[in-house]
């Protein structure tokens, strides 16, 4: 843990339209049941988790027919003010580009178009002075050295491996200025080693926690807001003296979604 922890700007996207009509990750089963209410509950929770830390959260207007619009952490990526706007692999979820980058361009930020496939904070994590980027299911390649160039940050690139951690957001979570968890097997043999040359102090987690999202958490280098179903990576960060604080956001895993996912970072 560091003294790092500062308040934080979040923008976040209520699931008033939230469902699971179409399968883009593992995760989603278009003809499994899923509560809408549940959801909205869920996620005010997860924000009034936000808003009591201290933090202050942003709204975007949730639009009907975007039913992964909640995930909020793919409408764009932000460091020091400026905005990499975001570029869907999927069709269904194209038309959140625009109303994201629009949210950003009405409140004066400086927005660069993505020119290649690129899911936001879903994939690109800032560590420290360093951006951490994955790629292999969503995220080109491409669009690492794009960010390299917006940012002016180190871009480190990391393969991921297992489909049911199709964004490096699903698999490591940053937790301050120094260190990250992340589930090792969810990278390359290559990658592993470069996480393991970075973070020689990192958590791994269990597959077991990786399998509740557990590594879909937020941090603000005080306290670790993350999966209550994550019950070792909870202990295991304790020990090391993170605060932590479990949400559960079942409803919006079966699309394959947990707390980062629904909260985008806006790095003024
Ligand atoms: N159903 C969404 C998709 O597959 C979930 C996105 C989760 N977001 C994230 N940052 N991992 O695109």
């Amino acid at each position: 843990m560091t003294t790092d922890a500062a308040p934080r700007t979040y923008l976040m996207c209520r699931p008033t339209h939230f469902a699971v009509t179409y399968r883009i990750n593992p995760w989603m089963d278009p003809a499994a049941p899923y509560d809408n209410a549940l959801a909205v509950r869920q996620w005010e929770t997860l924000r009034q988790t936000f808003l009591d830390l201290g933090h202050t959260v942003e709204l975007i207007e949730p639009l009907a027919g975007l039913p992964d619009m909640v995930f909020a952490a793919n409408g764009a990526t932000v460091v020091d003010g400026t905005v990499l706007a975001v570029q869907f692999r999927d069709a269904e979820r194209a038309d959140e580009a625009p109303a994201y980058r629009a949210w950003f361009e009405s409140r004066g930020f400086e927005v660069h178009d993505a020119k290649h496939t690129n899911e936001g904070e879903g994939d690109i994590l800032l560590a420290g002075d360093v951006l951490l980027a994955g790629t292999g299911f969503r995220t080109a390649h491409a669009a690492h050295a794009q960010a390299q160039e917006v940012f002016g940050r180190p871009v480190i690139t990391l393969q991921l491996v297992d489909p049911a951690y199709y964004h490096l957001d699903t698999a490591l979570c940053v937790l301050d200025d120094r260190t990250v968890a992340y589930l090792p097997e969810a990278f390359s043999p290559g990658s592993q080693a470069v996480l393991r040359r970075l973070f020689p102090d990192a958590v791994h987690a269990t597959a077991t926690d990786a399998a509740v999202l557990g590594l879909n958490a937020v941090s603000d280098g005080r306290t670790v807001v993350l999966p209550v179903q994550a019950t070792a990576l909870t202990a295991a960060l304790r020990e090391r003296g993170y605060e932590t604080v479990g949400v559960d956001l079942s409803e919006l895993r079966k699309a394959g979604g947990g707390p980062k996912c629904c909260t985008l970072e806006v790095r003024s």
